[in-house]
C-alpha cells in the first residue's frame, strides 16, 4: 500500500487496528464486533437512544405525580445509580423539596443468580416517617431485593412507597412485585451495562447487552 493511503488508512479507523482479539474471535469478526460494543457483549438488548427516551418519559411522568409531593428518591447502590442520575435530571418540572438518597442491597456476590437472602443498610442517616418514598432499582429480578426495600420503608412510617425499575425479568419471579413504574420488560438472559454489573464489570456501558456466557460460565 502508498505510503499516503497507509497514513490515510491510519486516520480513519485507528482504533480498530489497536485492538486486541478476544480468544476465539475471526478477525472480521472482532473487527466488525470491537467496532459496534463490547467484545464480552452477545446482544444489545437496549441502545443508548432507546434507554434516554423511555427515562424522559418516565422522569416527566414521575415528576408530574410528584409535583406536590417532596419526595426521597432512593437509589439502590450500586446498580441503580446511572439510571438514576439521569432519571431525576429528566423529572421536569423538578419536583420542589425532592431529596435523594442511597440503600445498599446485595443478594448476588459474583453470581448470575440471586441468592434470595437480602443485606441491606442505608447509606446516611435518613429520617423518612412521613415522606413519600421512590426507590429506584436496576433490575427487578426474582423480586427480593426490591420487596425488602420496600418492606422496610413501610415499616419505617414513609407515607407513600413506590417502585420505578429500568428493567424487569417478569418470567423469574419468586414473590409478588410489579413496579408502579417500569422501563422495559426483558427477557430472561443476564444483562449488564447503564449501571448493570457481572463481578463490578461493565456497569459503564452506555447500553443494556445480553452478556456471554462465556463469560460467566
Ligand atoms: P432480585 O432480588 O432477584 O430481584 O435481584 C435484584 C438485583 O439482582 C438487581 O438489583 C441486580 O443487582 C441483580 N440482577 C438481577 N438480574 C440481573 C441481570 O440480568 N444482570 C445484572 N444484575 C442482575
Ligand atoms: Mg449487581
Amino acid at each position: 500500500m502508498p505510503a499516503l493511503a497507509r497514513a490515510a488508512a491510519a486516520l480513519v479507523r485507528p482504533s480498530l487496528r489497536l485492538t486486541a482479539r478476544p480468544a476465539g474471535c475471526t478477525r472480521r469478526h472482532c473487527l466488525s464486533t470491537v467496532a459496534q460494543h463490547h467484545p464480552h457483549i452477545q446482544e444489545v438488548l437496549l441502545p443508548k437512544q432507546a434507554i434516554e427516551a423511555r427515562v424522559n418519559e418516565l422522569g416527566r411522568q414521575i415528576a408530574a405525580d410528584y409535583a406536590d409531593k417532596r419526595p426521597v428518591v432512593i437509589g439502590t447502590l450500586k446498580g441503580a445509580v446511572v439510571f438514576m442520575a439521569d432519571l431525576v435530571r429528566a423529572m421536569e418540572p423538578p419536583p420542589p423539596g425532592l431529596e435523594l438518597e442511597f440503600v445498599r442491597a446485595s443478594s448476588y456476590g459474583a453470581a448470575t443468580v440471586s441468592s434470595g437472602k437480602v443485606d441491606l443498610s442505608m447509606v446516611g442517616p435518613t429520617d423518612i416517617k412521613g415522606r413519600h418514598v421512590l426507590l429506584v432499582e436496576d433490575i427487578v429480578d426474582s423480586g427480593c431485593t426490591a420487596v425488602a426495600l420496600l418492606e422496610h420503608f413501610a415499616t419505617a412510617g414513609a407515607a407513600s412507597v413506590k417502585l420505578v425499575s429500568l428493567l424487569s425479568k417478569p418470567e423469574r419471579r419468586t414473590v409478588t412485585c410489579e413496579p408502579h413504574y417500569l422501563g422495559f420488560p426483558v427477557e430472561d438472559k443476564f444483562v449488564v451495562g447503564y449501571g448493570l454489573d457481572y463481578a463490578e464489570q461493565y456497569r459503564s456501558l452506555p447500553y443494556i447487552g445480553v452478556l456471554k456466557p462465556e463469560c460467566y460460565a
